[in-house]
Parts: C-alpha cells; sequence; structure tokens
C-alpha cells in the first residue's frame, strides 16, 4: 500500500491507449490512494466512466461544470486541493497543446490551470507523426518549462500499424515514477557526484570542428536524477542545446576533450561518485589552423589526427578507496564483450551499455535501451525507457551494490 493516504488526479486523455489508464487506476488503487478520474469528451469515445468509477470508486468527471463534489464546492477548485499530484495518462497532442495554451475547457484543464503549485506528471501517447510535430515537441517544452514532468511515450508497433515513438509508458513505470514524485528518495544525501555530458568539439580551424551527436540529453538525466536524491552534482558538459538541469549545484560547459579533460581532473578527488556519459572524440586535430583553411583544388584533403587523452581511464588509474567509478559505452557490435573489456581495462565498478543501432536507444533519443555491466554478477538489461528512468535505475543499482555504509 505504498500510496495509501495519498490522493491522485488522474487525467485520461484521447487515444486509443486509455484503456492502459484502466489499469493504472486500478494498481494505484490498489496501493491504497485515492483516485478521482477525469475523463475528457473526447477520451470517452475509447473508453466508459463507469469503468473507471468502478476501479477507483470516485466520481468521475469530465466537463467543467459538473458538480463532482456537489453543489457547494467549485470542482476544479476542490480537485487541486486534494490531489497530492496530478497524472495525466495518455495525453493527446491535443490535450498538450490545451495544456500549453493554457486553456480550461473541460474538467481536466481546469484543474491544471486553477492548481499552478501542484506536481503535474504527463504521459503523452500519440501517433509518431503527431508526436515529433514541432508543435507538440514546442508544446512539450513549454510545459517541461512550466515543471510538469513527462514520462517518455515508449517506441514499438502503434495501433495504425506502424513502429515508432507514441506508445503509453507502461503502467508500472508510471507508478514509478508517482512514487518518486510523491516520495523522492534521498539516498544520495551527502554524496559528491560528477557527471560528464554531451559531445566534444576538435576544432580543424576557426570555422569548422569535429564533433558527435551527443545531445547531452542522458547524462543531464543522470546529474538530474542525482540532485533529487540529494547529491552534491557537478555537471561537466560538452556544447549541447539543453538548459542547465534543475538542483545542479554546478556546471562548467567546454568545448574539447582537452578542456572536459582539466574540468574534470581538477575536480575529480573530491567526488564520491563519477559518472562520465559523455561522447568524447576519441582522436583530435593533430594541429589547429589559426586561419579559415582555403579550398585548393579538386585535390582530397586529409586532416592528420591525434588521439586525445582517455579522460575515464586516467580517472580509473587515479582511482582513490570508496571513489565509485561509472563509464558508458556506446556499442554498434559485441556489446556484451565490448563493454566487459572497457569496464575492466578503465578499472571501472559499473558500465552502462547501449546498442546505439537500435531504436529509441542511444543518441539524441528521450529514451534508452541499457544494460548494466559490473565485475560481478550477472548483466542487467532494462526494457526501453525514458533516459530519466534510465538515470534512475543506475542509481538504483549504485545504491543496492557499490555505495556500501561508511565507504
Ligand atoms: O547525449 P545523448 O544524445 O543523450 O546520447 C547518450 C550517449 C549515447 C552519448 C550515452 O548514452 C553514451 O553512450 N555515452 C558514452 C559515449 C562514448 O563515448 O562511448 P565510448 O564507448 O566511446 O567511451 C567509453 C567511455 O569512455 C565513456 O564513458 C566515455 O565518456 C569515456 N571516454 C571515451 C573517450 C575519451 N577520450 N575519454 C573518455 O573519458
Amino acid at each position: 500500500m505504498i500510496f495509501k493516504g495519498k490522493t491522485i488526479v488522474l487525467g485520461v486523455g484521447a487515444s486509443i491507449s486509455a484503456y492502459k489508464s484502466a489499469d493504472l487506476c486500478s494498481k494505484l488503487a490498489q496501493e491504497g490512494a485515492t483516485v478521482y478520474p477525469i475523463i475528457t469528451e473526447s477520451a470517452l469515445k475509447f473508453v466508459g466512466a463507469a469503468t473507471f468509477w468502478g476501479l477507483s470508486g470516485q466520481p468521475v468527471s469530465t466537463g467543467v461544470f459538473e458538480e463532482a463534489f456537489g453543489p457547494s464546492e467549485i470542482a476544479h477548485l476542490r480537485y487541486g486541493e486534494l490531489a497530492d499530484v496530478i497524472v495525466i495518462a495518455p495525453a493527446s497532442a491535443d490535450l498538450l497543446a490545451r495544456l500549453a495554451g493554457g486553456f480550461c475547457d473541460d474538467m481536466l484543464s481546469a484543474v491544471v490551470v486553477a492548481n499552478p503549485g501542484k506536481p503535474v506528471l504527463i504521459a503523452p501517447a500519440m501517433n509518431t507523426h503527431m508526436w515529433q510535430n514541432p508543435a507538440t515537441q514546442w508544446n512539450r517544452r513549454t510545459l517541461e518549462r512550466r515543471g510538469y514532468i513527462f514520462i517518455e511515450p515508449g517506441v514499438g508497433r502503434l495501433a495504425e500499424g506502424i513502429v515508432g515513438a507514441g506508445r503509453l509508458a507502461e503502467p508500472a513505470e508510471i507508478v514509478e515514477v508517482i512514487r518518486e514524485t510523491l516520495f523522492p528518495r534521498r539516498d544520495l544525501e551527502g554524496k559528491r557526484v560528477l557527471v560528464t555530458a554531451g559531445p566534444t568539439r576538435e576544432a580543424i580551424d576557426p570555422v569548422r570542428y569535429i564533433t558527435n551527436r551527443s545531445s547531452g540529453k542522458m547524462g543531464y538525466a543522470i546529474a538530474e536524477a542525482a540532485a533529487a536524491r540529494g547529491a552534491y552534482v557537478t555537471l561537466v558538459s560538452g556544447p549541447t542545446h539543453l538548459p542547465q538541469p534543475a538542483g545542479i549545484a554546478e556546471m562548467y560547459r567546454v568545448g574539447s576533450a582537452a578542456n572536459m579533460a582539466e574540468a574534470v581532473f581538477a575536480r575529480s578527488d573530491a567526488q564520491d561518485i563519477i559518472v562520465a556519459c559523455a561522447a568524447v572524440a576519441d582522436y583530435a586535430p593533430t594541429a589547429t589552423a589559426l586561419q579559415k583553411i582555403k579550398k585548393s583544388g579538386d585535390a582530397d584533403f586529409a586532416i592528420a589526427l591525434t588521439p586525445t587523452i582517455d579522460i575515464l581511464k586516467e580517472l580509473g588509474r587515479r582511482k582513490r578507496p570508496g571513489q565509485i567509478l561509472i563509464g558508458f559505452a556506446a556499442e554498434t557490435e559485441n556489446i556484451a564483450a565490448n563493454a566487459e573489456k572497457k569496464l575492466h581495462e578503465k578499472n571501472l565498478d559499473l558500465i552502462v551499455a547501449n546498442d546505439i543501432t537500435k531504436e529509441g536507444a542511444g543518441f539524441d533519443t528521450d529514451t534508452n535501451i541499457v544494460t548494466l555491466y559490473q565485475k560481478q554478477g550477472e548483466p542487467v538489461t532494462l526494457p526501453i525507457m525514458s533516459k530519466r528512468a534510465v538515470a534512475d535505475a543506475i542509481w538504483n543499482k549504485v545504491n543496492e551494490n557499490l555505495l556500501m555504509p561508511n565507504r
């Protein structure tokens, strides 16, 4: 009964996956929560109000003028007073647009607009093209800037027959995010954590550079999750378009692998845990031209490259007793063998391998599919999940297996 004494407003938007919301409603009620379902008019074309009434034992609302708590109560305000958290699963593209625009023409949108201090969790579900549409992504970013937490849609076979992003996250994952929101873990309290994230840029001349497709999303999620769990977090980031994650104590933006190495080594001794998620260039131009290199005829042009410093390997060499070192492995083949080689060669405690050829994994995605390898024990492969959920799974693993008392 993890949610005993907690009240959850469960918003249901229009999507074929609304049936999964009935399962979510049931799980929440079974865990002791008082669940108030609010179903949009369009969602009622997919599911029946009676199902949610039966599963929750509470009145179900749709229209903003309905008197869910009797004529003396203004329902959209009362829902907010009662709710510990508002969970919207599934959220359609239209619902995201209306929430981003501040509309309040039905009960669900009115409850969200009328209760700005409440935590709001949003699990979108829709057709891939609708999800990837710039308008939807704009609305998503607008809502994120307001502090709403998104539970990433999964990648898989959608109702219309195509495979892509847009599946509602599984009810179990949504339950886990609700639990994290209502009972945030503080199991990294007192720990100093350094995370590297993003790509590096190796200059060829004042105009051009060598880089890679890392967006920083995975590393930023790890940093944000650690901060939410009480750690003092230092983030060393290559160039990204992402804002500073919430709760970070120190952030350093760097350019090249050499810059990143300098920023990391200056702070590494003080850290209890270091997570190297950055996609650091393995080679940099041997010399950077001071002036823009001009095209000269049609002849081939070669750039001499020199290996960069392997930051993680050097951290492994310098590792002090009790310090925990976690690396990543971005692989396209022989995942297990390559990850285990890096685990040993770089003196790591844990390595997180992602097969970057898989849809929904690796670079510039909102989700990832990873396997965790340690020197002892069996590898653990996680299902596709949001990068934030992967981050929390890594921290759970650190707590279960690596962080021992008095370490
Ligand atoms: O940023 P996103 O778009 O969210 O994408 C996430 C990610 C794919 C970048 C991330 O999940 C990931 O896999 N990060 C590691 C990428 C990488 O460089 O892997 P690698 O197998 O080449 O390197 C192994 C480890 O050594 C990594 O921890 C890396 O940070 C480190 N390394 C590598 C080279 C180098 N010169 N110095 C290093 O410290």
